[in-house]
């Protein structure tokens, strides 16, 4: 009996004691259960922290990015206001140079035409009163041919008035083109910004040794007068109409003159009111097109797909700032590479603000 007792104490003796080592054993894992959570708790906040540092980082880059590209913008205005303002200054100059001496010949047409009728007349009489003339004077009227000149000097008259006429439209053109003289905005008959920039741009539009003439389509329709900057308006349709001409010549690189022939270069220019506050220029040419890979960056400052030297890559990026910022209106555009182009203005009719 005393052996069974003293074995079964022993057991639960040995019992306990392994039930005592267990229990420190819990003990230990829990305290390094309690150990790990801290840790990852320590690791999730650093986790955290640096997921935001990242995030701020990200945004002040962004930030910079986009401070870069408004400074880009900014140099891009500067660098094109220069050049359109020297252009407009010459342009100007040229255009008030001429305008005197042109007011001279314009002026006293009228009086020569009166002059020569006048003295045509006394000849006439003359002739009529005393028809036997000496033979000298017969034989110098007949030397100088008195009758084809007296014919001729009609139509040298006319085709004087006509040439002198068509130099004062253009230096009322050039002098519209530049509206050097208007800081402020005003209200214009949009037509005559887009017919100043035609003239200007004539040397670029007339047949050579590559290409027929570039034709214009004008569908204008009558619009009201519209408040803008003419001079900045005009820059617009400069840098189009521009653009247009070079992408039709770049489509006769890879023409015949046969399909040249066939498919001669056009652009069209369409006016045309929307609705009671808004109105659309549309300027399409049967160009190359603008191929998917340039569409983004179409108006980007320096994006060009030109030359070294022929393009700067900054009509567009211009144009857009001028329409979309200092008139509140759009500039969009729809291209089918191969087929052509279509740039598309809309412009308030009224400023709301001050522009
Ligand atoms: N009508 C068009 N047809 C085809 N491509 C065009 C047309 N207009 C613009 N582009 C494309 O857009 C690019 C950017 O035009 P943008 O007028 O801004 O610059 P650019 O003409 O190259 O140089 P510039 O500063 O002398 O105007 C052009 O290089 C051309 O590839
Ligand atoms: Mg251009």
């Amino acid at each position: 009996m005393m052996t069974v007792a003293t074995d079964v104490e022993a057991r639960l003796q040995k019992l306990e004691k392994e039930n005592r080592v267990l229990q420190r054993k819990l003990e230990r894992s829990e305290r390094m259960c309690d150990e790990l959570e801290e840790t990852n708790e320590k690791k999730e906040s650093l986790l955290r922290q640096i997921i935001q540092e990242l995030r701020d980082s990200q945004a002040s880059l962004e930030e910079r990015k986009g401070k870069i590209k408004s400074l880009k913008s900014a140099q891009a205005q500067l660098v094109q206001t220069e050049k359109m303002s020297g252009l407009g200054q010459l342009v100007a100059g040229v255009a008030h140079e001429i305008n005197n001496p042109i007011n001279f010949i314009w002026g006293n047409i009228q009086y020569v035409e009166e002059y020569a009728y006048e003295v045509r007349a006394i000849l006439e009489q003359y002739q009529a009163a005393f028809p036997n003339i000496p033979p000298e004077l017969q034989e110098y009227m007949e030397e100088v041919d008195l009758e084809f000149l007296l014919e001729d000097f009609d139509n040298v008259l006319k085709s004087m008035r006509s040439g002198a006429k068509r130099i004062r439209e253009i230096v009322l053109s050039l002098r519209n083109f530049s509206r050097l003289d208007e800081a402020s905005h005003k209200s214009v008959n949009i037509h005559e910004g887009i017919e100043s920039t035609l003239l200007i741009l004539q040397h670029r539009l007339k047949a050579n040794s590559k290409r027929p003439t570039i034709q214009i389509q004008k569908n204008y329709t009558d619009l009201p007068h519209l408040e803008c900057y003419p001079g900045q308006l005009n820059q617009v349709f400069m840098n189009l109409l521009v653009n247009a001409i070079d992408a039709c010549e770049d489509t006769n690189k890879e023409r015949t003159p046969a399909e040249i022939g066939d498919q001669p270069n056009q652009i069209t220019i369409q006016t045309q009111q929307l609705d009671d506050d808004r109105i659309q220029i549309a300027i399409t040419d049967n160009g190359k097109g603008i191929p998917e890979s340039a569409r983004s960056r179409l108006f980007d400052p320096f994006f060009t797909t030109k030359p070294v030297g022929k393009g700067t890559g900054l009509g567009l990026a211009i144009s857009y700032q001028i329409i979309a910022e200092h008139h509140h209106g759009t500039l969009t555009y729809d291209s089918e590479v191969g087929q052509g182009t279509t740039f598309i203005i809309e412009l308030p009719i009224c400023q709301k603000s001050e522009i």
